[in-house]
């Protein structure tokens, strides 16, 4: 390539890293993801206007930019090798006439983390992007999200979000889909929720504004599992709790796009028809499970609140227990906890008081507190700023239920992202010099997703 000069070939890396990060937070719309991806466009348009094509990707784990390789990684840099080794992919090709609208769709595709491999390739040819193509890793990609590093958290997630996406897919265009899939993946996160239910939490700060559905379906399925542990539960009833958190939405697969997807509040018939979901959900969870009560039951329950004044209004007197009520504290956390179109998410602090003002009337109390001591103080994927004025994210909490966890520093006092975030325990660092936390800080206000941090 001509006249490619290295800081154009900083300033793509930065920005296709930038976008790809930013949609995790914002939708594609916002003018954070906008106007870098307008410059992204502009810059490409100008580099292509001499060039036919311009490759950016992986050489012997170096990444490059054409004649640039990147040796001394930058934050941008780091990322985007590992966003490009995750989905296998050796380089991306872009191709002269590259328009803005195809990189948004494009950032967007790469953003959703499911998408690997060979998968990956066939959701930008499938979203006619035809200016962008991209090169996969000759190895055979991690397609089921289980072959590389099959018993690690992160790929259980994974394997979990697919099993859930493919599963709702299924149910929409009119098919009863086997549950086998979903019944194994909830035995090995009801392994993980045994061994230790605070691996869950952590896993359930993964969001995907574009993804919602199905990425608050396997969160609320990992919070009710871990939950369950903490109330007791074992066995059969784990796996049906589990069964239930990921299927308590199914019914929203009957809810009109327009609807479901609906920017703003929504009409008063509109909403009628949003609280359907309960009712849809048990009624085709019982065409999928047969006798399974319990599951479909919870499923029909988890908006009726625990004083009853929730929907649908007709199952009110019915006897919902347990089951039902762990469900319905995961469901308003994590709901809380995300970013919607009409609503920022709360920090996970301010998410368990808000779960406390709710006990009682919306939901069972006695869950509250023990989901909230499960999550101590500063619960897991909490961003905080420390007494150093330095910024961390909680990875696991004071097991002493105080003011000390286990941190990750993310970002130095002066506010820049740290190349490799720095492990800290606060509770048995020498008192001495040690760091304090004095705040909670919002993730949005640094651009910092913090699930990247919890592995
Ligand atoms: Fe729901
Ligand atoms: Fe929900």
């Amino acid at each position: 390539m001509n006249n490619l000069a290295l800081t154009q070939a900083q300033r793509i890396v930065l920005l296709v890293s930038g976008t790809v990060k930013g949609v995790n937070l914002y939708p594609a719309d916002h003018p954070a993801i906008l106007a870098p991806l307008n410059e992204l466009g502009g810059l490409l348009e100008s580099v292509l206007a001499g060039n036919p094509d311009l490759h950016l990707g992986i050489i012997d784990g170096v990444l490059f930019v054409e004649q640039h390789l990147f040796f001394t990684p930058s934050a941008a840099v780091e990322e985007l090798t590992n966003i490009l080794l995750g989905k296998g992919v050796d380089v991306l090709l872009f191709k002269r006439g590259v328009s803005a609208d195809e990189l948004k769709r494009f950032i967007e595709i790469v953003a959703q983390r499911q998408l690997r491999g060979g998968q990956l390739a066939e959701a930008i040819a499938a979203a006619s992007i035809d200016h962008i193509a991209v090169e996969l890793t000759d190895r055979p990609s991690d397609e089921d999200g289980a072959a590389d590093d099959g018993d690690s958290v992160q790929a259980t997630y994974r394997q979990a979000v697919n099993v859930v996406s493919h599963l709702f897919k299924d149910v929409e265009s009119g098919r009863i889909p086997q549950l086998d899939n979903l019944a194994e993946v909830v035995d090995r996160i009801a392994s993980l929720a045994i061994k230790d239910p605070l691996t869950l939490v952590g896993l359930a700060m993964i969001k995907d504004y574009d993804n919602y559905t199905f990425y608050h379906s396997v969160n609320v399925g990992v919070l009710s599992m871990a939950l369950a542990v903490v109330a007791g539960l074992g066995g059969e009833d784990l796996r049906s709790v589990g069964m239930a958190g990921f299927l308590h939405d199914v019914g929203k697969t009957r809810i009109e796009k327009a609807i479901l997807n609906k920017p703003g509040r929504l009409s008063s018939d509109e909403f009628e028809r949003m609280k359907m979901h309960a009712e849809d959900g048990a009624r085709i969870i019982g065409e999928m499970m047969g006798s399974n009560h319990r599951v479909a039951q919870a499923v029909l329950g988890h908006h009726i609140r625990f004083n009853r004044t929730g929907y649908p209004a007709w199952a009110r007197d019915l006897p919902f227990d347990l089951f039902c009520e762990i469900v319905a504290v995961a469901d308003c956390y994590d709901a809380i906890t995300t970013l919607r179109v009409y609503k920022s998410p709360l920090n996970p602090k301010a998410a368990l008081e808000k779960l406390r003002e709710l006990s009682g009337t919306h939901l069972n109390g006695d869950l509250v507190e023990k989901f909230a001591t499960m999550m101590g103080k500063y619960p897991v994927g909490t961003l905080v700023r420390l007494d150093s004025n330095e910024i961390a994210v909680v990875c696991r909490p004071d097991q002493l239920a105080g003011e000390q966890p286990a941190v990750k520093i993310v970002m130095d006092a002066a506010g820049r992202l740290l190349d490799k975030p720095i492990s800290r325990n606060l509770a048995t660092e020498n008192s001495a010099v040690g760091r304090t936390i004095v705040a909670v800080v919002d993730p949005l206000t640094k651009s910092i997703d913090v699930s990247r941090y919890l592995d």
